[in-house]
């Protein structure tokens, strides 16, 4: 049934809410047919293609031990909690035996568990577990660099002739006896490292300790495919492959003449997405592809534009099956039109593959305090969830998002000692802070002295307070997480871009199959927001229900809508 349209909206008293999205007065006075949802999805997708993945950082999120440092039987501790939340599946950040200089990023040995995290008995029993609750567990795969301490390294410099030396980049001084190139690692100071007792510089993207490993031999690919196989037939239902952009260099060598000795740098065309780590991720894809159940390889790869991203998943979708679009996750502030442009070419060039929208990780600032303006922040991290979770494609969170949780303030780090726990300062400190699971010493997190201080808003902002409080941000989460899963236009459906009529309004749809779906429509500013809404590909006559919003109980005047500060709207329509 449809009324007449006032403005751009129309409503029907008797169906509850009914709208008429977009329609011309012309239009509004001869019923138009439906046309079908565009890319409507028929079959059911693979689990990965509409998943919510939940990373954590072990060390930081429960230790059951008393030693300070969260472990492997912690997460399993914590997978009924999990469960609840929602989330389909966990990616662990690395926990190999390792040095820590780069805190389990420097891999001394890939197919072990360091024994700060347990053994492989707690990793086994952590995989069954999970698998009992319907979550995957998908591990981090560090592909680019091994430590300096690994084995494979240490026979690599023990002489020019082992057989292992070709595993890593070593390259001759220069003429003049410096390093080869003036490249400079991606931590700062040049990527190359002098092996006085063979005489030759080992290359590094990262730090000194990290040495790059050389993807151009077919031994090394082995060895890494080995590696992938050993996790795999462990439980694992797939990786998180790190710094996938860095796995070869540019052979010629050439000089960087931007280079300002000491300045960080990042992507260039010498040391990243050349052409042979397509044919590298390939392989590896066909290693995880030949294993049964769906599993995935989720990505971390720099890019800096949509086409690069859509080259990641592969010319026929055969490479990395979800490479994080970090263009969303580095808009800079809550920018309605900055975050619709991203949102829009995403969906436009991605020829329809999933994209893996995030905001926070163990290298980024928490989104909190990121987007937060010191005064509102609970309702804005209800608007970055609201968007992220209810986009197409897999959405990543990171631990303690769900609750809000801050990052370390610089006065919490200050003045804590260095020592066996944490034997190097890092700037991401602020971020990889204990999970906050209850008030009181130790936040729950751990019954010892923690490896990172517990924040201070432990006391407030704890997993404990917000379950038992319905209105709480971790209730926000956990309903839109259970909304994805039931609601047939959220899980799979359709994006469907609208304009808001308002700079300040993020408006868009899903739609189903059948036509059925959700309006999302998120106020961005400080101020009340009115809205005209437009670009409804077709005459939609909408019905439905508030599914959520951050006003509960709040009534919608729909014909002249207007949205309060900060404020989300997420409204069920139906088809026709
Ligand atoms: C990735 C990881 C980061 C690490 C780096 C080197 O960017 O996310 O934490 O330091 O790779 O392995």
């Amino acid at each position: 049934m449809i009324t007449p349209k006032i403005g751009k909206f129309a409503l029907t008293a008797a169906l509850g809410m009914v709208l008429a999205l977009g329609a011309s007065p012309a239009q509004a006075a001869q019923p138009a047919p439906l046309a079908p949802p565009a890319k409507a999805v028929a079959k059911p997708q693979p689990w990965w293609t509409h998943a919510v993945i939940y990373e954590i950082y072990p060390r930081s999120f429960q230790d059951t031990n008393g030693d300070g440092i969260g472990d492997l039987n912690g997460v399993t501790r914590r997978l009924d909690y999990l469960r609840d939340l929602g989330v389909d599946a966990i990616w662990l950040t690395p926990f190999y035996p390792s040095p820590n200089a780069d805190f389990g990023y420097d891999v001394s040995d890939y197919t072990a568990v360091a024994p700060e995290y347990g053994t492989m008995a707690d990793w086994d029993r952590l995989t069954r577990e999970a698998r009992k609750r319907g979550i995957r567990v998908l591990v981090d795969l560090v592909l680019n660099h091994s430590s300096d301490q690994h084995p494979w390294f240490r026979e690599s410099r023990s002489s020019r002739s082992n057989p292992k030396r070709d595993w890593y980049v070593w390259h001759d001084p220069a003429p003049d006896g410096g390093p080869p190139t003036n490249w400079q690692s991606i931590f700062g100071g040049s990527t190359w490292e002098y092996d006085k007792p063979t005489g030759q510089y080992y290359y590094h993207i990262f730090l000194k300790e990290q040495p790059d490993l050389n993807w151009a031999n077919p031994g090394l690919q082995k060895a890494m495919h080995d590696v992938a196989r050993f996790w795999l037939n462990h439980g694992a239902s797939g990786f998180r492959l790190d710094a996938t952009p860095y796995l070869f260099e540019d052979t010629n060598w050439p000089q960087d003449p931007d280079v300002k000795s000491g300045a960080p740098v990042g992507l260039k065309p010498y040391n990243s997405n050349l052409p042979a780590t397509r044919a590298a991720l390939r392989g590896l894809r066909k290693v995880v592809d030949s294993f049964p159940g769906e599993r995935v390889l989720l990505g971390e790869n720099a890019i800096s534009s949509i086409a690069d991203l859509r080259k990641v998943y592969g010319a026929k979708g055969d490479e990395i099956n979800l490479p994080m679009d970090f263009l969303y996750k580095d808009v800079a502030g809550l920018n309605a039109s900055a975050f619709k442009a991203r949102i829009d070419e995403a969906e436009l060039k991605l020829d329809g593959l999933p994209p893996v929208f995030h905001f926070s990780n163990h290298d980024t600032p928490r989104q909190w305090g990121r987007f937060g303006d010191g005064r509102h922040n609970d309702r804005i991290a209800r608007i970055t969830a609201a968007m992220t979770l209810t986009l197409r494609g897999t959405a990543l969170m990171y631990y303690g998002e769900e609750i809000g949780m801050p990052d370390l303030a610089p006065d919490e780090l200050r003045g804590i000692p260095l020592g066996p726990k944490r034997k190097v300062a890092d700037n991401r400190d602020p971020e990889r802070s204990p999970m906050q699971w209850r008030a009181g010493k130790g936040a729950g997190f751990t019954t010892g002295e923690p490896w990172l201080p517990v924040g201070r808003s432990a006391a407030s902002v704890n997993v404990e307070d917000q379950r038992a409080d319905k209105g709480s941000l971790y209730h926000w989460y956990a309903r839109l997480l259970q909304l994805r899963k039931t609601n047939a236009a959220m899980r799979s459906g359709a994006y469907i871009p609208l304009e808001s009529g308002n700079a300040q309004v993020l408006a868009y749809a899903r739609r189903d199959a059948a036509g059925n779906g959700v309006l999302v429509l998120l106020n961005m500013s400080g101020q009340p927001q009115t809205l005209s809404i437009s670009g409804w590909p077709d005459r939609v006559p909408v019905s439905g229900g508030m599914l959520m919003s951050s006003e509960p109980g709040a009534v919608m005047d729909w014909q002249r809508p207007v949205l309060e500060p900060f404020g989300v709207r997420l409204v069920g329509f139906k088809g026709g």
